[in-house]
């Protein structure tokens, strides 16, 4: 649906966000459990924006202090609900912020799924009538308000669950709670509904009856695919919604091409940008913002963060890699584990149990096995030994380790930061440097080889 079929009124936004969530069973607030590694009421947060909204308000409550800690957009006009009357009482704390003029929407912290597409679709809908209500229709309508309509199929109010008769039960189209509502209207709608009902609470829901009332038509607008509108109340539905999150989203890259060896064993919680022929093995998480580029293969059990991994790049199983950026035709892993701020250019190797922080790799340069490099400048085509240790910690600072271009470290070597190795220098294994090595040159630090003759091992005693 495009921009321009939707009414030319502003639109704002309010978001009810302050129920306890009991059913968590959990000190953290409800809408802040995180989905795909975001919380809840983020997700909403982040569709509602893509709506161009002219602001958006959140209706917090329950955990009050963790919700605005940790819900740091600068934008949100926030206002507080501390006791949790119903959604009509939620709605009624944010008065101050609504405009008569405007078209308001009100969405669910803990509604996570609700597509923009969608959401554009009800505000269309809405056309020039006072309000319009996102339904669906289920086969399992427990629990949900019943939409009640007249013989023209005009809806006439909406039931809840606990206050509906048995008629009213058998209904299968089901209120979303999600609508959209001419300013004014329902600023003088709120101070006109009353908590007279099942559950002693101020329904939003009674807002329709009283549109009718006025003679008001009220539009909807039903959405086909009913997972967008489902809230999370449990631990339960909050792992179906995350596998229904991580089926679109894995949907999507297949369809632009990337190879998934098993959609149901890949998770991206975040964005990532992909070249031509990626190809994803099982258990890959994808977090934070991430690009990779063509020919790219991620080995299984893989989790990169935040990082750009260039063309032709291997990725073998079990790597961790996090605020990194590796050039092109690198090879990694397996075990390996790029701490961030590491960087390797073209070429670069690093093999199994190696771990780097801030590390500068250089083209053509080799960390095959047991390392640890960090804090480290290194040059091109050089090679590390296994076992190569960069001391870069005295106990108070962190230093700088410089390796030239062609050095080549021996195995087992401790490089004692701050400390510059020469390009083409050679050390030989085993040593242990706390001062610079020349460029060209051998250096070693060694204790010397000794034979004992005539030694004999201990035998075990008789007893
Ligand atoms: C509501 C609707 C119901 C609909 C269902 C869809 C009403 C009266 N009923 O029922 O018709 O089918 O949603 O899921 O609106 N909240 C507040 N403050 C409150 C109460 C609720 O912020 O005082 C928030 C909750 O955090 C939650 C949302 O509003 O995000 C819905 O509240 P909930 O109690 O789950 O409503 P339901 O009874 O399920
Ligand atoms: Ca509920």
């Amino acid at each position: 649906m495009s921009q321009s079929s939707r009414p030319a009124k502003p639109l704002q936004v309010i978001i009810l966000a302050a129920g306890k969530g009991t059913r968590m069973y959990s000190s953290l607030p409800k809408v802040l459990h995180s989905l795909a590694g975001k919380p809840l009421v983020q997700h909403v947060i982040d569709s509602a924006r893509k709506l161009d909204a002219k602001d958006i308000t959140l209706v917090y409550g329950h955990g009050a202090e963790q919700v605005k800690n940790t819900i740091t957009d600068p934008q949100l006009n926030w206002c507080e609900q501390p006791e949790q009357l119903g959604t009509g009482h939620a709605v009624q704390q944010a008065e101050q912020f609504i405009d008569d003029k405007s078209n308001v929407l009100i969405l669910y912290g803990d509604v996570p799924l609700l597509s923009v597409a969608t959401l554009e679709k009800l505000i269309a809908a809405k056309q020039d009538q006072a309000l319009a209500l996102l339904t669906a229709i289920l086969d399992n309508p427990a629990g949900y308000g019943r939409i009640v309509r007249d013989s023209n199929n005009s809806i006439q109010k909406i039931v809840e669950e606990k206050d509906a008769t048995d008629e009213i039960r058998t209904i299968k189209e089901i209120n979303s709670g999600v609508m959209v509502v001419d300013g004014n209207r329902l600023k003088s709608w709120l101070h006109k509904i009353d908590n007279n009902n099942a559950q002693g609470e101020y329904y939003l829901t009674d807002l329709i009856e009283l549109a009718v009332q006025e003679g008001e038509t009220v539009n909807s607008f039903i959405v086909q695919d009913s997972k967008q509108i489902e809230g999370i109340n449990n631990k339960l539905q909050l792992a179906e919604l995350e596998r229904e999150y991580q089926r679109i989203q894995a949907e999507k890259l297949m369809t632009q091409g990337v190879t998934l060896r098993d959609p149901a064993r890949f998770d991206l919680r975040g964005q990532v940008k992909t070249g031509q022929d990626v190809v994803i093995d099982i258990n890959v998480i994808i977090d934070g913002d991430c690009s990779i580029g063509n020919n790219v293969s991620i080995g299984a059990n893989t989790v990169i963060k935040n990082s750009i991994i260039g063309d032709n790049v291997t990725i073998l199983e079990n790597c961790i890699i996090e605020q990194s950026v590796i050039g092109n035709a690198c090879n990694i892993g397996p075990f390996a584990r790029l701490r961030p701020d590491s960087e390797l250019e073209e070429n670069a190797k690093v093999g199994n149990f190696v771990e780097l922080k801030k590390a500068h790799i250089a083209k053509g340069s080799k960390v095959n096995h047991l390392s640890y490099i960090g804090d480290t400048l290194m040059g091109e085509n050089v090679n590390i030994g296994a076992g190569t240790i960069t001391c870069n910690y005295d106990g108070a600072n962190k230093h700088v380790t410089k390796i030239g271009d062609n050095a080549f470290i021996g195995s087992n070597t401790a490089l004692v930061a701050p400390i510059e190795i020469g390009a083409g220098a050679t050390i030989g294994a085993g040593s242990t440097l706390s001062k610079d090595a020349e460029p060209e040159k051998l250096t070693f630090t060694r204790a010397p080889q000794k034979i004992i003759n005539g030694w004999k091992r201990p035998v075990k005693c008789k007893k």
